[in-house]
């Protein structure tokens, strides 16, 4: 079994309320990370500070939490929270941006407030964080950051152009981060799920389109499938990749051309 070990190293998880976010936030801190948990919502925040795992160990990892909405946050708020993290267990060995919000926008009539938040969400706030968190007084250097593309980014759909257009367009941003970021050493690389079982597509998706689950060819993916790949992107182990962008998508890709 390959496990990691993030002792006495620190992450910020950004969308940690749900998901993907919550499942990596929680294998960070079970593996021995402090981690700074990100999201909107308090009380999930709240139940996944609980969550820290007990320890008889004198300084046990710690989950800490900070409310932020990503599409309002100032550079000024995102330096705050950092600023509030850092001082408390140093600075960082990288972070993880899983935000994002899914919704329909059909070309001839989409909800524009809705579009921009989709890209708000999945872009810019990924932007945001990476700008803010990889600065000097926060991050050590050779910190590894990931960001949340989709299969929507290579694959769009129909009624999608707002969540495809974000999710293609953080892998962009990506490599271009990268060839940045190398100056601190850190990284970055994007991860891409095809369909995953969380909140997120339940209403819409998984209204049981026998097609779509079927291209999966090894099955849905969970969080902890997606966490897997996150982990050893943050991890020693890919000290050398950088700029990349993985799909975890349980065979859809190549089951989509049959
Ligand atoms: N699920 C899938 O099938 C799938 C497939 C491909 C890619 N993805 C991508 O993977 C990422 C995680 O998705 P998930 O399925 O884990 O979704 P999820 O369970 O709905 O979690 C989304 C997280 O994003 C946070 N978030 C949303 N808007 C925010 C805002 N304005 N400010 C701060 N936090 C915000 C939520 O926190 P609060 O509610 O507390 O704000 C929540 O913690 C997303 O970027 C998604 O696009 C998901």
């Amino acid at each position: 079994m390959v496990t990691f070990d993030f002792g006495r190293k620190n992450f910020v998880v950004v969308g940690a309320s749900s998901g993907i976010g919550r499942q990596v936030a929680l294998e960070l801190s079970r593996s021995g990370a402090n981690v700074l948990a990100i999201g909107r919502n308090l009380e999930r925040l709240d139940a996944l500070r609980q969550a820290s795992p007990v320890s008889l160990i004198k300084h046990p990892p710690r989950i800490f939490t900070e409310q932020l909405d990503v599409t309002t946050a100032t550079a000024d708020e995102w330096s705050a929270v950092l600023e509030n993290f850092t001082s408390a267990v140093g600075k960082i060995n990288g972070g993880v941006y899983t935000a994002g919000i899914w919704g329909l926008t059909p070309l001839n009539a989409f909800d524009v407030q809705l579009a921009h938040k989709i890209f708000d969400t999945s872009f810019w706030g990924a932007v945001n964080f990476v700008q803010a968190s990889t600065r000097k007084r926060f991050a050590l250097e050779g910190s590894s950051f990931v960001v949340m593309s989709s299969i929507a980014g290579d694959f769009a759909g129909k009624s999608l152009f707002a969540y495809s257009a974000a999710k293609a367009a953080i892998q962009t941003a990506v490599k271009s981060f990268a060839s940045e970021l190398v100056r601190g050493k850190h990284r970055i690389n994007s991860v891409a799920p095809a369909i995953v079982k969380t909140e997120m597509l339940q209403n819409e998706l998984f209204a049981e389109s026998d097609k779509l689950l079927s291209r999966h060819l090894l099955g849905l993916s969970t969080p902890f499938d997606v966490a897997g790949m996150i982990l050893f992107l943050l991890s020693e182990r890919a000290a050398l990749i950088t700029g990349q962008n993985f799909f975890v998508d349980g065979g859809y890709v190549v089951g989509s051309f049959e």
